[in-house]
């Protein structure tokens, strides 16, 4: 008798169900424990961030830290400052006069600063590490997407600007998981999409189920592995289960909403879903801010082209 991954098993004569049943099924484990070292191995290989930016994040990471030693960092850096002063510039600087670095901090905040200067690393990164994916724009087009209705989500959630930012910096990444388990399952030609607001919460527990792990688990180690910030990596590992009994988490219910608002829901079906009706009420957004989000969505990316 000779069990081969979980697709093939051949049996020499009648055997014993229950025997075959447990080579079946250690087969299937093997494979899964196989699978997760793979990603497991993925993620740690990933590329780590050049010093000065790995230092910041670091610096920005540590309990208590006021905004003092962070920008001593940034200023006594010119290139570093040049950086972040550009992303600013691209993110923020439309309708803003960002020219230095205290314009930046003021108009966006420390933390949202840092954190974008290491997700514009990490996007770099990702279009390396992930290149063999054949639809990797597909997860750039989503994730832009997520970090729109993030933003516009957290301006009718009425929250503090720095805190929206940084929950909308967490949908700029929150499916980086996903690139990892679909590279280490040689899953390299397969589309990249994000999940359909109606999948939202199976598809985690399919994961689990085939991985042993899930993409918000893996996308959260890898948040871990770049330093970013907490507020992130809770949002990224909470986007598909923002509410487990009582435990709720603010920046994935904003994340998982998001995939709710950027769907069309012409039937009103996708709102009336049991999930992101609690999620809404958590959130103390009532149905027409849902539709006021659906509607600020559509004319932003209509006119963005
Ligand atoms: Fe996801
Ligand atoms: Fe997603």
């Amino acid at each position: 008798m000779k069990a081969e991954g979980n697709v093939f098993i051949k049996f020499a004569g009648d055997g014993d169900v229950e025997e075959k049943k447990r080579i079946v099924l250690e087969a299937n484990m093997n494979e899964k424990i196989k699978l997760s070292r793979k990603i497991a191995e993925l993620v740690g290989n990933l590329p780590l961030f050049p010093t000065d930016i790995d230092r910041l994040l670091a610096a920005a990471l540590r309990p208590g830290e006021d905004s003092t030693e962070i920008l001593r960092l940034i200023e006594g850096d010119p290139k570093l400052s040049s950086q972040l002063l550009q992303l600013a510039r691209s993110y923020y600087g439309t309708t803003e006069k960002i020219e230095t670095i205290a314009d930046a901090v003021r108009r966006i905040g420390i933390q949202p600063l840092v954190q974008l200067i290491g997700i514009s690393y990490a996007r770099d990164a990702i279009q390396q590490e992930f290149a063999a994916l054949k639809y990797l724009n597909e997860y750039i087009d989503h994730a832009e997407d997520i970090y729109i209705t993030c933003s516009i989500l957290g301006e009718i959630c009425g929250l503090p600007r720095e805190q929206r930012d940084m929950y909308a910096l967490a949908g700029l990444v929150h499916d980086v998981g996903r690139l990892a388990i679909m590279v280490a399952s040689n899953r390299t030609s397969a589309h990249v999409l994000g999940t359909l607001w109606d999948k939202m919460v199976s598809a985690v527990h399919d994961e689990k189920a085939k991985l042993g792990t899930n993409h918000c688990e893996v996308g959260a180690h890898i948040c871990r592995k770049w330093n970013f910030s907490p507020i992130i990596e809770e949002g990224v590992l909470r986007h598909h289960t923002p509410l487990v009994n009582n435990d709720f988490n603010f920046a994935g219910a904003v994340i998982f909403i998001s995939h709710f608002v950027s769907a069309s829901d012409p039937s009103g079906e996708i709102i009336s879903t049991l999930e992101a009706t609690k999620v809404l009420a958590r959130l103390n957004l009532s149905v027409s801010d849902f539709e006021k989000a659906k509607n600020t969505y559509k004319s932003r990316t209509q006119s963005a082209g």
